[in-house]
């Protein structure tokens, strides 16, 4: 079975958005586990946790990178909504009908999905908004 491991070559050093990636880690290793025992109720509503968290960290993700003034927030807003279109498709023809979607391929998607992105995305902006520490700290908890 897949597992993706959070490990310290995947931090931003921003704990913010390395608490946000951790959930998403969990909630894509839950994907892993509930389609092991394909059970598809309980897969629907973990697709429905999971649509929703990767919605709450883009936006979060969007308006640190904003306020930090990052240079590549176009591009980067760009990649975010590619990969939601996906996982809200995927989840709204799962929801509709399951057989249609590949478990299998979607999962292997997911794995190389988070890992990826954080490496080649988000530590774009590490430097960025490492250098805004105190802009961070006062948005933080409003976002
Ligand atoms: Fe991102
Ligand atoms: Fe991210």
């Amino acid at each position: 079975m897949i597992k993706i491991e959070w490990d310290d070559y995947l931090a931003t050093g921003i704990d913010v958005i390395d608490m946000d990636h951790k959930i998403l880690l969990g909630l894509i290793n839950q994907v892993f586990d509930v389609g092991v025992e394909k059970d598809d109720a309980k897969l629907t509503l973990i697709l429905e946790s999971l649509a929703d968290y990767v919605d709450e960290h883009f936006k979060r993700e969007e308006i640190l990178m904003q306020i930090c003034g990052y240079k590549n927030l176009e591009e980067h807003k760009e990649k975010h909504r590619k990969i939601t279109e996906t996982v809200q498709g995927l989840f709204k023809i799962y929801q509709t009908n399951p057989a249609l979607v590949n478990i299998d391929g979607f999962q292997t998607f997911l794995a190389d999905w988070l890992p990826t992105h954080i490496l080649n995305e988000d530590h774009g902006y590490k430097d960025t908004l490492l250098a805004n520490r105190d802009l961070i700290e006062m948005v933080k908890d409003r976002i």
